[in-house]
Parts: C-alpha cells; structure tokens; sequence
C-alpha cells in the first residue's frame, strides 16, 4: 500500500491561536503526501494567517464564512466537505472551539462543519497552559474522547504567553504522524513485530569508534508503517538522530553485543522480526581505557567478529517470520540470495548502497525483495515509507492465518 493519506480527502480546520503558523507547515506536508487538504478557518484564526496562504499551498479555496458572497455554485459547503472528507484534523483547537464542538454549537462555519462529520476527527489543542488544564476545558476534552474524537496531547515547554506548562501545539511532523495511523488499515492488529535499525558503533577507545553512515530511515519506517497497522512494535536502535516513534517501544542502544541482547530479550513474544540495521561485523578486541596517542606512523588493531545477530535468530527461530537486509555493492542476486539460505531467512530486502537514491541516509531506496524458492521482485526507487509498507504487505501475505 502507499501512505494511508495518499489521495485522500482531508480537512484542515485553523482556529484563531498564536500556533495558526505552524498549519501552514503541517498542510504543506500532507499536500506533499498527496493528500488533498480543504481549509476551514475560523475569523479568528484569519487574525493570526491570510487565508490566502492555506489557499495557494492546498491549490483549493478556502472556507473561511458560512455565507461567503464568492461561493457562488450554490453548494452547501459545510455539509458536502464533511461528506467529502475521510479525515479531519483540527490545528491548533482552541477552548472556545473545544467548548463549541463538546457542547453541539454551531455558530460559524468551522463549528457547523463538524457536526456534520462523519469521518475520524484529530483535535490537536493549543493555548496557555491554565486555560488548558481549567476544568472546563478538561472536561470539554473528555467529553470529546468519550465521542470516540483523538485528541493529540499537547507538548510541554515555553509558551507564547511567556508561561510554561502544558499547551503547546504539537509538532507538524507529529500530528502528520497520528493522521496516519488513524487512518491506516489495522491489518497487523494482533501481531508483535521486532525491529532493528541503524548502526550499531564499536569504540576502540573514549573517543573513537567503528561504525558506518547507517541513519536508521529504513528501520525506523518499518516501526512506523508497522504502528500505523495496528502492530504492537519494538524498535531496538543503534546511534540515530530519529525520533523515537510514537507508541513504538524504543531500545537505544550503541554496540553489536547490546543489540544482540536486545533482540534475543524478546524474540520469543514475537511474530515478525525485520533486521534493518547495519551491524559492525568486528569490534576491536582491546578498547583503550584512555584516548589513544599518535605513535608511530603505522598502527595495527586487532578485531574480533561480532555475533551474527541474524543468523542466530535464523538458528532459533520457531514461529517467527523472519525478514533480513542485504547491503550490497556489487552481485545483488547472489548475495542476497546467499544470504537468505544462509541465515535461514524468510524473506531478504537487497539494495546496493552505492547508487544514487538508495541505501545509507537516504530518503528513498531501491530494492528487491527476494523470497524463498527462489523468486525476487525488484521495486522502483521510491521513498523509504512506501518500502516499508510494502515488505509489511509482502510479509502478511505470506504469515499464515491464525
Ligand atoms: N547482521 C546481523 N549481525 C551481524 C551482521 C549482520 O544481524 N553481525 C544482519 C543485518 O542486520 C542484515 C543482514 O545481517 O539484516 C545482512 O547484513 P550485511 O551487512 O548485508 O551482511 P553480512 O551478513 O554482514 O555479510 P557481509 O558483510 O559479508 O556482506
């Protein structure tokens, strides 16, 4: 599958809050998904954006009135947008819109429009972190839940008013993120995934290390994709500047051995194991207590291999589906293919690392998947979200029914 908002209909609801500029950002992302975004304002959050901005970066107009002279084909907007739309994210929801939406008023053309909808609805609210935690306001915000409404908490910090506390709109990326997963089919309900991704970093002394320019991308969109379907996930990561996932049990970790010990802590509760990271094959076998001097103008350091993570999981392996990477330069074929026999895989997802578009840090990939028996399918480049939905989709169609 591709993103679970690509092609579809969103509404994006602005009330009037000093976070109304970071909508701007977050309707440019889900355009960029192709999603296609209809914009509601209400008049005060025209205070804060023109409505001119939301309308040149979702191409559509912008519906800021109820009873807008220039609407002039007569449609009744409230009611065909809110049949229309398959999702509806409300950024920022201020307290007057919250009291509105928990209560069933409709007085302007934000407030009618919800309680027309019939598709899942985010609220996402922002404001000063009194107003946020007063009592009316928190028990708007249950009554809203209690409606079967998501409700995105808001962050923690400094706030526009000068206080800090609780009621900063959350990130863009974030809230992109929860509308994913709200609206991504459930087909992983049930099933425990273990994934592993990044580098793992092997320190010859304080100061210095063996590692490889891994980011974790690949990994971290399998935990994400892998969430978004219903999965209950383990993320077990070496060094990477990603954020951990939302509602992904995340293990950080730095060398081969702790990777390993992670991994085997819980093997046995899973399903689906996907071994994205770029495992050191060797450590060095000393590592210096204190950072190590120039000397001479040659050195020499003796290293020892690392436990094949993979391949002992392949030896042990029960009821789990097991799905390997090959990082490659040259020979795909062979040896991934090799690989897979060796390591007892299930399923391997080769790549050469050198070309353009594909591999180390990269936000796209090119694969092939090769499976067991022989055949191998080569998929176009494409970004590394639409490949980790498509190895999970390539997976579930081979796991057997329970
Ligand atoms: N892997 C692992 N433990 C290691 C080395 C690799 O679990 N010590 C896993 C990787 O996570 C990946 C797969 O094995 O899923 C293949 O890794 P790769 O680096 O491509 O190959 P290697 O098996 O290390 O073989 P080589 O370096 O000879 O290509």
């Amino acid at each position: 599958m591709k993103n679970a908002i690509h092609q579809k209909n969103i509404v994006l609801g602005v009330c009037g809050g000093i976070a109304a500029y970071k909508s701007v950002e977050l309707l440019r992302l889900m355009t960029k998904k192709g999603a296609g975004v209809r914009v509601m304002m209400t008049p005060h959050a025209c205070e804060f954006v023109g409505p001119m901005t939301f309308a040149a970066l979702s191409g559509k107009p912008v519906c800021t009135d109820l009873f807008d002279s220039r609407n002039t084909d007569a449609s009744i907007r409230h009611i065909e947008w809110a049949q229309d739309a398959h999702a509806v994210v409300i950024a920022p929801a201020t307290a007057n819109l919250l009291g509105k939406y928990a209560n069933g008023t409709a007085d302007d053309a934000l407030s009618t429009f919800l309680l027309a909808v019939t598709c899942p609805v985010i609220l996402c609210p922002s404001m000063n972190s009194n107003m946020y935690l007063s009592p009316p306001v928190q028990r708007n915000l249950e009554t809203l839940r209690r409606d079967g409404h998501t409700v995105l908490e808001p962050g923690a910090g400094e706030l526009a008013c000068g206080t800090s506390g609780p009621g900063r709109l959350p990130e863009p990326e974030q809230i992109l993120d929860r509308l994913m997963a709200c609206l991504s089919p459930k087909d992983l309900t049930g099933k425990r995934v273990l994934v592993t991704a990044g580098p793992t970093q092997e320190p010859i002394d304080p100061v210095r290390f063996i590692s490889n320019p891994s980011s974790g991308k690949m990994g971290y969109a399998i935990a994400r994709a892998a969430e978004y379907r219903g999965a209950e996930v383990v993320l077990v990561s070496g060094p990477s500047a990603l954020p951990d996932p939302l509602n992904v049990k995340t293990v950080r970790i730095r060398t081969a051995k702790e990777m390993a010990e992670a991994v085997f802590a819980h093997l046995d509760e899973t399903d689906i194991v996907i071994k994205s990271a770029a495992v050191s094959d060797y450590r060095p076998k000393e590592v210096a207590e204190h950072k190590i001097k120039k000397g001479e103008a040659e050195t020499h350091m003796i290293l020892e291999q690392n436990e094949d993570i993979l391949k002992s999981i392949g030896q042990r392996k029960k009821h789990q589906f097991l799905v390997g990477f090959a990082a490659e330069t040259q020979s795909l074929r062979d040896n991934a293919s090799a690989k897979l026999e060796k390591k007892n895989l299930d399923m391997i997802v080769g790549n050469i690392v050198i070309q353009p578009g594909s591999g180390f840090g990269s936000d796209t990939n090119r694969v092939t998947l090769f499976y067991r028996g022989g055949t191998q399918e080569a998929l176009e480049q494409m970004d590394k979200d639409t490949v980790a939905h498509i190895i999970l989709d390539r997976v579930m169609e081979r796991i057997p029914p329970k």
